[in-house]
């Protein structure tokens, strides 16, 4: 398959633009989607050439495979515009590349890297007045596959569709997040799809999320399926905690995310002298630092919400406070990474790319 250029692909653009309905200065997180998407087919063995297109209801029959066996899969990243309308992605291969190791886990046919590269260029061409400026706002971006092929047959699809569509988008979070130690219900197990963003791994959160929300937490800390000794993840995000002035965090494997978040966090750490650890994190370590008082933070970390800081965390019968600190790891780290993002710093490490 020969490499394909962004004027490759075939553009129908909407005949009246429905930017102007949209309140710029309210943005909740994708709840509004732009006027283009870039859709993609797979059929007869290959990956069709990629199109933008209106924004608009996809058509798929009953026994469509995404229906019944689930193979669905997809990325979070954002366009970001800096104050003199140049539009940045930031660390766009890793998306690529991690959206093709879900797409092997689930038995989905890879997507060529220049496919999604060049299509997404084509669409932000397109899109960059959707791309919101006020501070906390981004054109969050989600690329997604899924089986359109036919069939009851529990086998892989042989048609899927790939699409990527754009919502402008304010936080994720608003207000305290308060979380609880999860120890009955697992996000994922050795050998499972836990690494790979799979829709079904977020279906398999909301019952226990609720469940915690119920109790009056907004999110829970997942932690490993066969000890439920060790924290893993928060919610939807990487997780993170500082102990006295060190920053942990739980190495990524099969049940893990490998978060393009999680990763920056901790390299700008590190340049920043603040010392890391990737390890495991016991829940008893997390309960014992929080009584000596050395327990200091607690964040999730993705794209979505970048960094997300905890306030507190219920273990079985028993809350625990997190100190309300001046200087937080959290908005140090936060602020530096979406400097990087919106071009408001150097890059040093290469990471923001100019579309
Ligand atoms: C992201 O942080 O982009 C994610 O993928 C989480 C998603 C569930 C909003």
């Amino acid at each position: 398959m020969g490499k394909i250029t962004k004027e490759q692909i075939e553009i129908t653009k909407v005949s009246t633009s429905r930017i102007e309905s949209i309140d710029f200065d309210n943005l909740a997180f994708g709840q509004v989607f732009s006027d283009h998407m870039l859709t993609c087919d797979y059929k007869d063995g290959q990956w069709q050439m990629p199109k933008i297109e209106p924004y608009a209801p996809v058509s798929l029959m009953p026994s469509a495979k995404i229906f019944h066996y689930g193979q669905s899969i997809f990325e979070g990243m954002k366009a970001y515009k800096d104050t003199t309308n140049n539009v940045f992605l930031f660390r766009p291969m890793e998306n690529v590349k991690r959206l093709n190791i879900s797409a092997k886990r689930l038995a989905i046919p890879e997507i060529p890297e220049d496919y999604f590269m060049e299509g997404l260029k084509a669409l932000l061409n397109i899109e960059k007045d959707w791309i919101p400026t006020k501070e906390g706002s981004s054109l969050y971006l989600r690329p997604f596959i899924f089986a359109t092929g036919e069939g009851f047959h529990a086998s892989p699809a042989d048609e899927y569709k790939f699409i990527i569509a754009c919502a402008p988008s304010g936080p994720y979070f608003s207000g305290d997040v308060k979380v609880l130690i999860e120890e009955k219900y697992s996000r994922s197990a050795n050998g499972g799809v836990g690494f790979a963003k799979a829709g079904g791994n977020y279906a398999g959160q909301f019952y226990p999320t609720q469940l915690a929300k119920d109790k009056g937490y907004q999110q829970v800390i997942w932690t490993d399926d066969t000890s439920h000794e060790y924290i893993e993840e928060a919610g939807a995000m990487n997780v993170f905690v500082r102990i006295n002035d060190t920053l942990v965090t739980s190495p990524v494997s099969d049940r893990i995310l490998d978060g393009v978040t999680r990763k920056s966090i901790l390299d700008i750490a590190k340049a920043e002298g603040i010392n890391t650890e990737v390890r495991k994190i016991k829940v008893s370590e997390l309960i014992e630092a929080a009584k000596k008082g050395s327990l200091k933070e607690i964040f999730g970390a993705g794209t979505a919400a970048v960094i997300s800081p905890i306030s507190g965390f219920g273990f079985r019968d028993t809350d625990f406070d997190l100190p309300k600190l001046e200087d937080t790891f959290a908005t140090k780290l936060k602020n530096r990474i979406v400097e990087i993002q919106t071009n408001k710093t150097e890059d040093p490490f290469g990471w923001r790319v100019k579309v």
